[in-house]
């Protein structure tokens, strides 16, 4: 079977795909989002554990090929799982949407670090960059921020350190949507990570559309010798061009 690293929009698209045409397969979701909506594939829930996690699951169970699916700034996984394969000689893809890259009204910034370095004190922020981006920020000044997250934070969560607060919202969104919460909150200067894709897209547009500039941050780098295809297409190709994988999927408890 096919083990599907997924957590983004194409993940879901793929498996869809891999379902659909019955190419025995099995998705891993890391488990951040609490709810995650269900894959139409067998799906296991959380981080293997490390390198030897990983590869104490690929030892378990009967996986031939992986697909890498995850987001492009999950740099630890892209990594880990190109290392556990390459070791192991198992085919891997990585497929990674192409980036938005440079526009109208967007400055490219290597990390936070140099977003904050641009932000000038009387901004209101909004960040998209995800929850686990906050610390990154730590040295942020700013007249409010505002941190745009899928889940509430846990009832016992430390206090929001800026002014301003979480805003909780979950995806998609329209772009009327996005110049509304822009509006509202009085966004001047809105952060992304280029990740691409045109869900998220919608965030420039309603940004552009209303003159606010975005800081955009650039992709860690895919690890060299990494075969990469940047649509669910090119993927689903690549994964029936395979030789014939055992099958069927393993039966996980579903989420
Ligand atoms: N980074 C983002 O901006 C972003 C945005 C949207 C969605 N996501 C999704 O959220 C997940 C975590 O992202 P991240 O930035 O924390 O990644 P990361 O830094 O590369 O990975 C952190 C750890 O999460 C576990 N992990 C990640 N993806 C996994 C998967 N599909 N199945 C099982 N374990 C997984 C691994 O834990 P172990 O070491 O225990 O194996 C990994 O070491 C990814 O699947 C990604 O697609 C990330």
């Amino acid at each position: 079977m096919i083990l599907l690293l997924a957590g983004t929009a194409e993940a879901r698209r793929l498996a869809e795909a891999l379902a659909r045409r019955g190419i025995p397969a099995m998705a891993s979701l890391a488990g951040v989002t609490r709810a995650p909506a269900p894959l139409p594939l067998p799906t296991r829930i959380g981080g293997f554990g490390g390198d030897a996690g990983l590869a104490a699951f690929l030892d378990a169970h009967p996986v031939r090929a992986v697909i890498d699916a995850t987001h492009p700034f999950a740099a630890r996984i892209t990594a880990r799982v190109h290392a556990v394969c390459g070791r192991r000689g198992l085919p891997l893809l990585r497929l990674e949407r192409a980036p938005w890259g440079p526009g109208e009204g967007r400055i490219s910034v290597a990390d936070e670090a140099e977003a904050i370095g641009l932000i000038p004190p009387d901004a209101v922020v909004l960040l998209t960059t995800g929850r686990q981006s906050l610390p990154a920020w730590a040295g942020l000044r700013a007249a409010r921020v505002h941190l745009r997250v899928i889940d509430p934070p846990d009832p016992g969560a430390a206090p929001f350190p800026f002014p301003g607060g979480w805003e909780v919202a979950r995806p998609p969104f329209t772009e009327a949507a996005e110049r509304a919460t822009l509006r509202r909150l009085g966004v001047t200067h809105l952060v992304a990570k280029d990740s691409g894709g045109e869900e998220g897209r919608t965030k420039l547009d309603a940004a552009r559309a209303l003159g606010i500039p975005v800081l955009l941050i650039r992709r860690p780098p895919v690890p060299p010798g990494l075969a990469t295809v940047a649509t669910v297409e090119d993927a689903l190709a690549w994964a029936e061009a395979l030789p014939v994988l055992p099958g069927p999927s393993v039966a996980v408890p579903r989420p």
